[in-house]
């Protein structure tokens, strides 16, 4: 397979920039230098499942997530060093090096991410050693994806080091942005659309492109009404995946439902899309559910049957599902590739959202379950100083970690905070 930058000549001609730019001096790093960025993870309503085998990390269906802006990475990026067998005033090395601390903790740098960042600053600084700090402020296994807030904060703080805002016009940093965080991790794409004309990111389309080859990143506008929509995560099994999404990918085409899901995606994007701009919450929440559902279908149907929904996530959601039927409640579920539901709703459902709690609450089998609420706050990738530090409390918003009898007196009060 051709490099990453051989199949991306938009990505090339940028990084050629830079290397220009560090010729003629105006691109310049020294130890101490930082950059910052703090970027949302997110869901998808419509799912990616599946990826192209000639072309690196691009998916074979585009997707459409909602922004989860208090589930965040921050990150920060700091030279530490150059290396340069010329200089002799510093000792030669083979290879950059990274030092990496996540949530608190120094680890080695996954070998994944270390191939990632030698390919971002190849040809204009790739001889410089970086100390990484990243903090999730959500923990890792709860069916939130922490790699698409990780990739993206990542990305964003090599963008706030290399000050690529004077590099770059907005359109080129858009397209740098989401570029290497797609190349990072696939759902990240849709964590690095920075909030450009005061507008949230918080419907984020990942388009293929008719060619097959290429995709794009874009805010999708929404209905005033969408556009408060509120998130909260079930949290049923906070234990590892057994299976990662690369396996799953991978096996994607060797189910007979997925030519089907393919035949009829570009549709159901558009109804998205349409649904979301006339505030029709029904329709999205149907196709949301729908999607998640099918979803689930081709992972079980593969050659390698995958199963990643418990008879806790069964069980609860038909509980939810139920109640919202019975009682025309304005909220659906979601489910990623993972155990935990995603619950997605409007204000006026919080009183049956409170009764479903619970409802949980009074089983036996959910007294471990508990709930991570976030706040709706509009904000999505942030760059330089105002995204905060990669330490607990650092960040810009947290989001609440409740019992599931806790959750029932948060959504029962109104929950004024979300
Ligand atoms: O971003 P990846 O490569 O880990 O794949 C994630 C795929 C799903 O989360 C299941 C769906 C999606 O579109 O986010």
């Amino acid at each position: 397979m051709a490099t990453w930058l051989e199949q991306n000549p938009a990505l090339a001609t940028l990084s050629h920039r830079l290397k220009e730019a560090r010729d003629k001096g105006t691109l310049c790093l020294q130890a101490g230098d930082l950059g910052c960025a703090s970027a949302p993870s997110n869901i998808a309503l419509l799912k990616y499942w599946g990826k192209s085998e000639s072309v690196a990390q691009v998916p074979v269906n585009s997707s459409l997530s909602l922004t989860l802006d208090s589930f965040r990475a921050t990150t920060q990026v700091e030279v530490i060093g150059r290396f340069s067998p010329t200089s002799e005033a510093l000792q030669a090395v083979e290879r950059p090096e990274f030092v990496f601390r996540l949530n608190d903790h120094e680890r080695p740098l996954p070998e994944k991410m270390s191939r990632f960042l030698q390919q971002i600053l190849l040809g204009f600084a790739d001889d410089i050693a970086l100390r990484i700090t990243s903090y999730n402020n959500f923990p890792t296994a709860c069916g939130v994806a922490s790699s698409a807030a990780g990739y993206a904060a990542l990305v964003g703080s090599i963008a706030d080091l290399l000050n690529l805002e004077k590099h770059f016009d907005s359109n080129e940093l858009t397209l740098w942005l989401a570029e290497w965080a797609r190349l990072g991790s696939g759902s990240a794409t849709r964590s690095a659309v920075p909030v450009s004309g005061g507008v949230s990111g918080q419907f984020v389309a990942w388009e293929l492109m008719s060619d097959q080859m290429t995709t794009k990143s874009y805010q999708v506008p929404a209905a005033s009404g969408l556009a408060q929509l509120q998130h909260c995560v079930l949290v049923l099994d906070d234990s590892e995946k057994a299976i990662g999404s690369s396996e799953g990918h991978a096996l994607a085409k060797t189910s007979p439902f997925q030519p089907l899901r393919l035949a009829q995606f570009p549709l159901r994007l558009e109804q998205m899309k349409r649904a979301l701009q006339s505030d029709d919450v029904s329709i999205v929440a149907s196709l949301t559910e729908c999607d998640a559902y099918e979803m689930h279908t081709v992972m079980a149907t593969g050659k390698t049957p995958l199963w990643y929904m418990s008879v806790d996530t069964v069980e609860a959601l038909s509980r939810f599902v139920r109640r919202r039927n019975d009682l025309r409640l304005k909220m659906f579920w979601t489910l990623d590739a993972g155990a935990n539901p995603h619950l997605i709703f409007e204000h006026s459902a919080h009183d049956g959202l409170a009764d479903f709690f619970e409802e949980l609450a009074s089983l036996a089998r959910f007294k471990n379950g508990y709930v991570l609420s976030g706040t709706n706050t509009g904000c999505g990738l942030v760059l330089g100083r105002n995204a905060g530090a990669p330490t607990r409390g650092g960040s810009l918003s947290e989001p609440l970690k409740l019992s599931l009898t806790e959750a029932v007196s948060h959504f029962r009060k109104g929950c004024a905070i979300c």
